[in-house]
């Protein structure tokens, strides 16, 4: 053991803010909780306080904390064996390739792992481009798909700036975001007005130039953007027609969250690629991965496959998802977050009714977003889009009163998310469901008269 272990709460806060960048934000403005224990859907700091984690971190330990059953399997394999070099051939890549495709959607049989979820979209438009012959890359302006220079490029959210000029042959399309529709939030329902915007922007940009379109099958941080019955049909069609590649990002979406294993079983759409990572290991070690189906993977069987990373198919973080998707598979749950994704939704409309502030509540499963709004009418969010923390008002307060409750959350903008892990019961959920209720009242008194 090391000496670290002995520090106060308030050593650890300074040492690591001292030392150590912490993401995505000013450093002046961090306020870190001193993390040290985790069992289930709860936490606690260094002072003992407990926290409900109700965004499973960063949407990603969707089995919840402390499973036995995986740290065994990742001592046992520390045990046994730690690496073997990415041309290696190993039982646990054996087992883990052979399993995700069978639980994957039609025929993605073959994968790529990586270490997480930027590398595994920066790999799957390298296969597009390298199957296709392509250059383009289609994406969506509400979306995340990772930090690194080509995923940032991916990346339509203004995390992608600091990355710009990016990477060559990105376009992004608007997205199918009901609520503050340029087609059609005036209108009763979605008319899918931004499916016929994605084929307008393939033709303009010449199907004969695009290798793919990558979208978030859900959007996640940029709003649990649910897309409307036909929309992924739509894009598969289009995809099919004019030999462009269909990748869907599952990272956030997938093991899970949603309801169903992938979230594009909902639509039974299959992808030609798909981008997997933290719910494939529940966080509990470092993984991702592209699917990809058997015409995309034939490509290789004669072509080189140019790309490489020293902790490919890690043994460490294999032993990891397989321990992780049987987990999954004997707790069930997918079935527990269809089922309390339903208690989920009826409580959030139960919020909205109550609450002034409340715009718009979206959910699919254990994946769901409350959307605060100065006035219903205007729908003028609770803070600016991109706001920094200086300009969050009254939802840093929110966010602090969650925090004084031990609620833990992620607040954004004008938004905050509820995604427990997957193995929350009915009891815990409406335990922290009421103690945010309460905290609501500080945004009711924002709300304009
Ligand atoms: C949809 C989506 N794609 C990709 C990523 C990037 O994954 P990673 O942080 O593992 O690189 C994320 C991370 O939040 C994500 O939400």
């Amino acid at each position: 053991m090391f000496e670290g272990l002995s520090l106060s709460a308030e050593e650890i806060v300074r040492l690591s803010k001292q030392h150590s960048i912490f993401e995505w934000s000013a450093q002046g403005a961090v306020a870190p909780i001193p993390m040290t224990r985790a069992e289930g859907i709860f936490f606690w700091d260094a002072n003992g306080k407990r926290y409900f984690d109700f965004n499973s971190q960063l949407m990603c330990v969707n089995i919840g904390h402390g499973n036995k059953k995986v740290i065994n399997a990742i001592k046992e394999q520390a045990d046994r064996l730690v690496y073997a070099n990415p041309y290696m051939a190993t039982d646990v890549r054996a087992v883990l390739g052979q399993k995700l495709a069978q639980i994957a959607p039609g025929d993605l049989n073959k994968a790529f792992f990586t270490l997480g979820g930027a590398e595994a979209n920066e790999n799957a438009i390298k296969i597009a481009r390298m199957v296709t012959g392509r250059n383009k890359i289609i994406v969506r302006y509400r979306s995340y798909h990772g930090g690194t220079a080509g995923a940032a490029t991916l990346t339509g959210d203004p995390r992608r700036f600091a990355a710009e000029p990016g990477i060559p042959g990105v376009c992004r399309v608007l997205d199918p975001y009901q609520y503050r529709c340029g087609f059609c939030s005036d209108k009763p329902a979605c008319t899918l007005s931004c499916l016929r915007h994605v084929e307008e922007v393939v033709d303009f940009e010449g199907p004969q130039n695009i290798a793919a379109i990558l979208m978030e099958t859900v959007t996640g941080t940029n709003g649990i953007i649910v897309p409307p019955d036909g929309y992924l049909q739509g894009l598969r069609t289009l995809c099919d027609k004019h030999g462009i590649m269909l990748i869907l990002d599952e990272v956030m979406a997938g093991f899970g969250r949603t309801g169903k294993m992938f979230a594009t079983n909902h639509w039974d759409v299959v992808p030609d690629m798909m981008t997997i990572a933290k719910g494939l290991t529940s966080a509990y070690m470092p993984l991702g991965a592209v699917l990809m189906r058997d015409k995309v993977a034939a490509h290789f069987d004669k072509n080189v496959f140019y790309g490489g990373l020293t902790y490919n198919s890690h043994p460490m973080c294999l032993a990891a998802a397989i321990a992780c998707i049987q987990v999954m598979e004997e707790e069930k749950l997918v079935e527990n977050s269809a089922k309390l994704g339903k208690v989920l939704a009826t409580e959030l409309q139960k919020l909205k009714a109550k609450h002034p502030s409340i715009g718009d509540v979206r959910s699919i499963g254990l994946f769901s977003i409350v959307e605060l709004v100065k006035d219903r009418k205007t729908r003028e969010p609770m803070a600016p889009f991109n706001a920094r923390h200086d300009q969050m008002g009254v939802m840093n307060d929110l966010r602090k009163a969650f925090l004084d409750n031990g609620i833990y959350t992620f607040v954004r903008w004008n938004n905050f998310f509820v995604n427990p892990p997957l193995t929350i019961t009915q009891e815990q959920l409406l335990e922290g469901l009421a103690i945010m209720d309460k905290c609501l009242e500080i945004t009711d008194a924002a709300v304009k008269h």
